[in-house]
């Protein structure tokens, strides 16, 4: 984590408010940029006293520690290339509730893995891959170029001009190097520790930089595609958090959710999370394809009512006072999983103000 960015952060915690986040540094470097990045430390909140783990640069700003190094400490502590020092491993062992299963660990990994590959192809490669080989895809991808989820995005940055940004759900970063090459001081913040890691790799080159990714073909078998991320490093930070607590001290200009608010075991909570830190006359852009994986029908923002979820979407958020400023429901999102199988979404996209 840049140290810069500390400065931004407060404590996912509700009672403890705008109190200070403190870190205890234990390995730093200087960017490419020439900015202080925190490798390794400690960081604690002047308020309850609760401790953040910063590892190989990324900063684990989660409420319930514990419950996240029991699903996660395997991943982490098994990357190798990039790994914690012996002392940060320790410190994490004495945090994590019980010994972790090394057989879990392998899974999630190579499950990590195959996610973290496919969406930087997603993000950074999506107009090419396959393209030259396969003339399905390249008409598909020909007829979605000017209208698909990334131009429709680059309209609205255009539109609104934010220059501070929270990507709650950045995955791999994509969205956040193009809000980042406007200028727009941004902070993606994911549940999962590898897109981090590797938003960072790919966007800020630390700890190693990012140049290439695996197009998964089939099986386990891939072609390793170079990587360009048309990114400002200076203009982007990443961290590990969750899009339900929040975890900014002032308001931002945008708040962005992408196809994100039909995860989360809580939909209504993202959005006043995703409002509180929206500053007034500022912007939320908050798009889905309504999958609803994992989220009881009682928590769909419309509810067990026969409500279309779009409808929904714009009634949750005008009775909390948001105006929608920009609306397509039907935004195409092609992505490749591998060669023989692509994803087409159909996605929502709406951009509220905060009145
Ligand atoms: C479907 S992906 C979307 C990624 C990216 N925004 C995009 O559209 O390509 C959802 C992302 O949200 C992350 N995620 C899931 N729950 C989250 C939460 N509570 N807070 C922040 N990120 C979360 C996942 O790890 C994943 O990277």
């Amino acid at each position: 984590m840049k140290r810069s960015t500390l400065a931004l952060l407060r404590c996912p915690r509700d009672n403890c408010g705008t109190a200070p986040l403190t870190a205890d540094v234990w390995i730093a470097t200087v960017l490419d940029t020439g900015e202080d990045e925190l490798v390794e430390g400690v960081v604690t909140c002047d308020a309850c006293g609760g401790a953040y783990p910063i590892v190989c640069g990324v900063l684990v700003l989660l409420d319930d520690l514990a419950a996240y190094l029991r699903d996660h400490l395997g991943v982490i502590t098994s990357l190798t290339a990039h790994g914690p020092s012996d002392a940060m491993t320790g410190w994490l062992a004495s945090r994590a509730p019980a010994a972790v299963d090394p057989r879990h660990v392998n899974r999630s990994m190579k499950l990590e893995d195959r996610y973290v590959n496919a969406f930087l192809g997603a993000h950074f490669d999506h107009r090419t891959t396959d393209a030259d080989t396969d003339p399905l895809i390249a008409g598909l991808l020909a007829a979605n170029a000017t209208r698909d989820l990334w131009s429709t995005a680059t309209t609205l940055f255009d539109r609104t001009t934010p220059t501070s940004a929270l990507d709650v759900g950045s995955s791999v970063g994509g969205l956040s190097a193009l809000l980042s090459r406007r200028g727009c001081a941004t902070v993606g913040v994911d549940t999962s520790f590898l897109s981090v890691l590797v938003a960072r790799r790919a966007l800020l080159f630390t700890p190693h930089p990012l140049n290439s990714y695996r197009a998964y073909r089939e099986g386990d078998l891939y072609d390793e595609r170079p990587l360009t991320v048309e990114g400002d490093p200076r203009y982007a930070d990443f961290i590990v958090g969750s899009g339900l607590t929040r975890l900014v001290r002032d308001p931002v200009d945008l708040t962005c959710a992408v196809n994100l608010i039909d995860l989360v075991p809580d939909p209504a909570r993202l959005l006043d999370t995703l409002i509180s830190q929206t500053a007034e006359g500022g912007h939320l852009l908050i798009t889905s394809p309504y999958g609803w994986s994992g989220v009881p029908r009682s928590r769909w923002l419309g509810g067990t009512s026969d409500e279309a979820s779009p409808t929904a979407l714009r009634a949750a958020g005008t009775a909390r006072g948001l105006k929608v400023t920009w609306e397509n429901d039907r935004v195409p999102w092609l992505w490749r999983d591998y060669s023989r199988f692509w994803r087409l979404y159909i996605v929502d996209v709406v951009l509220f103000t905060r009145t």
